[in-house]
């Protein structure tokens, strides 16, 4: 017996010294990596081989695969089928590409939906979700939280310590709720840890208004919607709370067999509101989304602010998980984007801090629901006319790779993102056509054209380092929020708050301090009164004379040493001469309001006296109009990337002497056609 154990463990150390050997032989993946979705599950083995030569040949280095391949991987419950997997791990490799495996719980199988009816999710109107489309599952229902551990961690345990397995996706793209009596009863359960006792919760409600209070948690409703603010704000944030931990269920199971070295992630989807996304990242290494445009062309401004907010997630360098390769299926009209756009667009993604572009996908399935959508080669495996562009990003991230490498960006502007305050913005808009959004854009669009570089964050991340924070429509403000921005004021730093800031607490309710609320102090002035407007209003003052648009603050100062920077011209006689901008110094720091939504042109102005007053530094200098540049920082280097967005061909004089990355040779000024892309690195 004794020397069978031997034998046994002898046998095992073998085996792991011979996989801990695999592992060194195999080089870590380049810094910047070109990537496809890649379904290998749809196709014969037999055609693998050439989808992969072509990839290569393309220089991706990364695919994805394995999300909604469920069925495959257990194709009848608890039997299980990995060596397709293995196989297709294996082949990728042998063409230098490395695999992120996604875990399939997005796509349940039949076969288990159907013994287990309850793992299906209840839509709001009370019908059960059916098979044949996706995220038909129950997030909340622990029968599927058990099947969803049980294949992470089967995945895990075959491919946890695969050298060529550099990450897990977790699902796909978290969306839908379920609106079942027991997700009702977790959330009832969930206020009851939050709130304790009946009292405080309906103290906190307020819910003597329309004889709204409970006296038994089972009374609680799910809203959505319409509602008492409270009850939506908490329901969203059970929501958040459940797809935390349906996520971590799946993250525990991997990291129970996973190498250290593989990342955990998830795809989240740009602006999507249906969750927090600071809450259910918390628990990720990596943030990565997915990028789309639709219908149209790239919107360098809005759709480089979801990659600022996607980096401002984890505070760090992201992927771009999925993105067009062309045109997609599912917009109104599905133009593809231009010849030369789909390159501007991932050195676009890179300039904000991606370290991986991948494409959603390779190749078609011969039939499912996307059957239209872009892919980089046709149904017959042979290259679409993208291909070649895609070789061409492919050919220069493998340039750029060892330049960027250890680089992202670094910004002296944060803008302020809160899930609360859009929801509570949403619910309650007062004016129809206020996007909160659009509201964050508006301010972002300008500062990021001067300042060259902007952080997107929560309200409660570290400020210290920003010379100048802008909270546009932070409407609902927790303890924590208001005393990271008070904390942040006094020691030296400046404060910008858009309209509709700070009226709310983390209950959703008014404060009894007029807004700014907990900040009318240092402000030393407030809101007198708020106004929906059906048409623009005049304002004047240091931005210059220009409108007021959508929402109007009627704003007072209070303070002496508290300034009014604009005015409103005669409108609705409320607003008449009245301070539309208000801005007080408090020590080293400074604090302003903004009660209006400023048209573009003075919204411009703004954002130059902000930077100006505030000591903000441009990242690179002078570009000409249409051309966007991005800084990425190591200790040693500074790397710019610069695209043209213009319809023209444009020069752009560089402040120094740098090296061209994708041309060679060192540069003071470079000349980019429409759509062109310089890498540019400088010491
Ligand atoms: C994404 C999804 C992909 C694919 C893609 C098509 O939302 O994650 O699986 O469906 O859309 O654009």
């Amino acid at each position: 017996m004794r020397n069978w154990i031997l034998l046994v463990v002898a046998v095992c150390a073998t085996i792991l010294a011979a996989a801990q050997q695999a592992e060194q032989q195999v080089a870590p993946p380049p810094a910047i990596l070109l990537g496809a979705a890649w379904y290998p599950e749809q196709w014969p083995e037999s055609q693998w081989e050439s989808d992969l030569a072509l990839m290569q040949k393309a220089g991706v280095r990364m695919v994805r695969v394995g999300e909604f391949a469920w069925v495959r991987m257990e194709p009848a419950e608890g039997q299980y089928d990995f060596g397709w997997l293995e196989h297709a791990i294996a082949a990728a490799s042998k063409h230098g590409i490395y695999t992120v495996l996604g875990t399939p719980t997005a796509a349940p199988p039949a076969w288990l939906t159907q013994k287990y009816p309850e793992t299906l999710r209840t839509k709001e109107d009370g019908t059960k979700d059916q098979h044949g489309n996706r995220q038909q599952f129950n997030w909340a229902n622990p029968k599927y939280r058990e099947f969803a551990r049980n294949i992470a961690a089967q995945m895990a345990q075959r491919f946890g310590h695969n050298p060529y397995v550099i990450g897990w996706q977790i699902d796909n793209e978290y969306a839908d709720q379920s609106f079942d009596p027991e997700t009702k009863r977790q959330f009832q359960n969930w206020l009851k840890v939050r709130y304790g006792t009946l009292n405080n919760l309906n103290a906190r409600w307020t819910t003597q208004y329309w004889s709204e209070a409970y006296t038994d948690w089972s009374q609680i409703p799910i809203q959505t919607g319409y509602g008492n603010p409270g009850l939506l704000l908490n329901w969203m944030r059970f929501v958040s709370d459940t797809w935390r931990s349906y996520q971590k269920n799946q993250i525990d199971a991997i990291r129970a067999s996973a190498d250290p070295r593989q990342f955990i992630t998830t795809n989240t989807m740009g602006w999507f509101d249906g969750f927090d996304h600071y809450t259910v990242e918390q628990d990720l290494d990596l943030a990565a989304w997915d990028d789309y445009v639709g219908q149209g062309h790239l919107d360098p401004v809005r759709n480089g602010a979801s990659h600022d907010l996607t980096r401002g997630f984890k505070r760090k360098n992201f992927w771009v998980m999925e993105t067009q390769p062309g045109s997609v299926n599912w917009a109104r009209i599905n133009n593809s984007l231009d010849k030369g756009e789909v390159r501007a667009m991932a050195w676009h993604a890179i300039g904000h801090g991606a370290d991986t572009v991948s494409y959603w996908q390779w190749r078609s399935a011969l039939n499912g629901q996307e059957e239209y959508h872009g892919t980089i080669v046709g149904p017959d495996g042979a290259p679409v006319p993208l291909y070649d562009e895609i070789a061409q990003i492919g050919n220069e991230f493998a340039k750029a790779s060892p330049v960027l490498a250890g680089t992202s960006p670094k910004s002296e502007v944060a803008v302020l993102h809160s899930y609360d305050s859009r929801w509570a913005i949403k619910w309650q808009k007062h004016n129809g056509d206020y996007d909160p959004v659009k509201e964050i854009v508006s301010y972002y669009g300008p500062l990021r054209a001067i300042a060259q570089s902007v952080d997107v964050v929560a309200e409660t991340a570290p400020l210290s380092g920003y010379k100048l924070v802008v909270a546009p429509g932070l409407n609902v403000l927790s303890d924590a929020g208001a005393k990271n921005l008070i904390d942040y004021v006094n020691n030296g730093g400046h404060l910008v708050l858009g309209q509709r800031s700070a009226m709310k607490d983390a209950d959703n309710t008014l404060f009894t301090e007029r807004q700014p609320g907990p900040l009318a102090a240092l402000l030393g002035g407030h809101v007198e009164q708020y106004y929906a407007l059906e048409a623009p209003v005049p304002v004047e003052g240091s931005f210059g004379n220009g409108q007021g648009q959508l929402w109007a603050e009627m704003l007072s100062t209070k303070d002496a040493g508290a300034e009014v920077l604009m005015r409103y011209g005669v409108s609705n006689g409320w607003l008449d001469h009245q301070p539309a901008v208000i801005s007080r110094k408090v020590g080293k720091g400074r604090i302003t309001y903004i009660g209006a939504w400023l048209d573009d042109a003075t919204m411009r102005n703004a954002a130059k006296w902000m930077i100006e007053v505030s000591g903000v530094r441009p990242a690179f200098g002078a570009v000409p109009e249409g051309v966007d540049v991005y800084p990425r920082y190591a200790a040693d280097k500074t790397v710019y990337v610069l695209v043209n967005f213009a319809k023209t061909s444009q020069t752009v004089s560089l402040p120094k002497e740098m090296q061209d990355v994708l041309k060679g040779g060192a540069k003071k000024t470079v000349t980019l056609p429409r759509y062109g892309v310089a890498v540019l690195s400088a010491r």
